[in-house]
């Protein structure tokens, strides 16, 4: 089975009682069980690493390189870490950005990512959960060779089915 690499960065080990007003309640060992558990539903294993230096990022990047694909947290190394672009330059499989809180509805010196050109995608704002809808949109990238349009979105949702919602695609 292939692995996907969760990354957390500087600070992300407290998550649970830092600031938890922004970043929630939950803690970095119930985001990473869960992140395992959604994973296995869509059959990857995880491998899962925080630090809070840039060095050590930039080990597990490179210890990690057979992976299938990544899910990384920059935490503040988002705004100036440039070895750490550098790492991910070189870290060939797709991975994603995340972030609990929205950034951009932050501090501006938030507003700005040395990372997300190099992103499949960033998904930021959405709590602990982003870190599974990482999961699905990395799963579905894989899946469809990197053509999300032929993933999920092509279903409609559970709500569309029972006429809650008109869904994609439906007659308007
Ligand atoms: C963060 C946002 C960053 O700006 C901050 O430095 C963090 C956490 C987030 O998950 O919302 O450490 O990456």
């Amino acid at each position: 089975m292939a692995d996907i690499l969760l990354l957390n960065g500087p600070n992300l080990g407290v998550l649970g009682t830092r600031q938890p007003e922004i970043y929630g309640h939950t803690t970095l060992a119930e985001i990473e069980d869960a992140v395992r558990r959604r994973l296995a539903e869509v059959g990857y294993g995880l491998r899962a690493e925080q630090h809070d230096g840039e060095a050590q990022m930039l080990g597990a990047l490179h210890r990690h390189r057979d992976t299938a694909g990544a899910i990384v947290n920059p935490g503040a190394l988002m705004i100036a870490g440039w070895s750490l672009r550098d790492a991910l330059a070189a870290y060939d499989p797709p991975w994603v950005e995340v972030h609990l809180s929205n950034v951009w509805a932050r501090e501006s010196f938030r507003h700005h990512s040395v990372i997300s050109p190099l992103a499949l995608g960033v998904v930021a704002g959405f709590g602990a959960y982003g870190y599974l809808l990482a999961v699905d949109a990395l799963a579905t990238s894989l899946s469809t060779g990197g053509d999300l349009s032929r993933g999920t979105v092509d279903a409609p949702p559970a709500a569309a089915q029972t006429g809650k919602h008109p869904g994609p695609g439906a007659a308007r």
